[in-house]
């Protein structure tokens, strides 16, 4: 794995510290990837959160508009996981909370299995990291914002904070350094938003409890999702995209099986494959959230089409890259 800092995503002019964070959508291997098992996730690079720190007499101020938070550090309750951050970092770093507005704007939508959390706590790090001249590691990153993660999933795997720390594709197994994925070909992938969102707090909890009840039947489906993965982690790097596409189609069938698809999710991916798509499957913790679809290029837009006309309300488009996947574009068709 790189190990390079974060100045890549970071910039400074006239005292006011600018970072950022992308967001990333997951391949193949969500929810068993909490048990054990393998999953591959891929940064978004064109969709990101970024967090502007201006100097500012006072106490640290957040403003977050999006979620309606306009309120200075010690106004907010020190669970809460912007203030969680900002807490762990300065604790981490040994300074205190500048004295700055620390605005988050993001591009990624909330709640719907693209990071948009992780992505927010990456950028804060970074930020606050730059404000006092630290450049952190990525695997530092990554803890610190893990911690955070811990509020929103409750017993997260750490591959969301992994992914948009490194932001590099991984193939990641929990308690294991996270290995990066070196395609043979770019993977266009559409990204579709079912609209509906998705509590991945409650899903992996609800499935934990299932889990409980019969840890064998849900032991062997995980297996299979893992061995799903493994094969599409070859046909990735052997450059076979059919191959690809057919274990995300087997992928989303055993997620229908663990109980985390819903009929929307269900309706999106049919329409994608009915319309050409490669392969098509829910990406993150499922009942709402997205769907992905490998596609060939030039089936794109008539799959996207597809996608909208059966409910999605947003369509992004990616090709996850060649190793680094900084070019990784995404483009919001919408
Ligand atoms: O953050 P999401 O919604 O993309 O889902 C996280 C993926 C899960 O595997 C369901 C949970 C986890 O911690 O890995």
């Amino acid at each position: 794995m790189g190990t390079g800092g974060c100045a890549d995503y970071v910039s400074g002019v006239e005292g006011t510290i600018r970072a950022s964070a992308a967001g990333k959508v997951i391949l193949l291997g969500e929810h068993s990837v909490v048990y054990g098992r393998p999953a591959i996730a891929a940064p978004l690079s064109g969709l990101r959160a970024t967090v502007t720190l201006t100097p500012h007499p006072g106490p640290l101020h957040i403003q977050a508009p999006a979620v309606g938070i306009d309120a200075p550090l010690p106004d907010l309750p020190s669970d809460q996981p912007l203030a969680r951050i900002i807490l762990l970092t300065a604790e981490h770093y040994r300074f205190s909370p500048p004295r700055a507005v620390l605005r988050i704007e993001s591009q990624i939508p909330v709640a719907s299995g693209l990071g948009s959390g992780a992505a927010v706590s990456t950028a804060i790090v970074r930020a606050l990291a730059a404000w006092y001249g630290v450049r952190p590691e990525p695997g530092q990153v990554s803890a610190l914002v893990y911690e955070v993660e811990k509020i929103y999933h409750g017993t997260p795997s750490g591959i969301d904070n992994t992914v948009i720390a490194y932001e590099q594709p991984v193939y990641f197994v929990r308690g294991r350094s996270p290995e990066p994925f070196s395609p043979r070909f770019p993977l266009p992938l559409l990204i579709a938003d079912s609209g509906v969102s998705s509590p991945t707090r409650e899903v992996v909890g609800d499935l934990r409890r299932r889990w409980e009840t019969d840890p064998t039947h849900y032991a062997a489906l995980f297996d299979r999702i893992a061995a799903e993965v493994e094969a599409a982690r070859r046909a990735i790097e052997a450059g076979d995209p059919p191959e690809l596409g057919m274990r995300m189609n087997r992928n989303h069938e055993l997620l229908r099986e663990i109980g985390v698809s819903s009929p929307v999710l269900d309706r999106l991916v049919e329409a994608a494959r009915r319309a050409g798509a490669l392969g098509a499957k829910l990406s993150g913790a499922g009942w709402g959230g997205n769907v992905i679809a490998l596609v060939d290029p030039l089936a794109a837009e008539e799959i996207e089409r597809a996608l909208r006309e059966a409910g999605a309300r947003n369509v992004w488009r990616t090709d996850v890259g060649t190793g680094v996947s900084k070019t990784g574009r995404v483009a919001d068709h919408g």
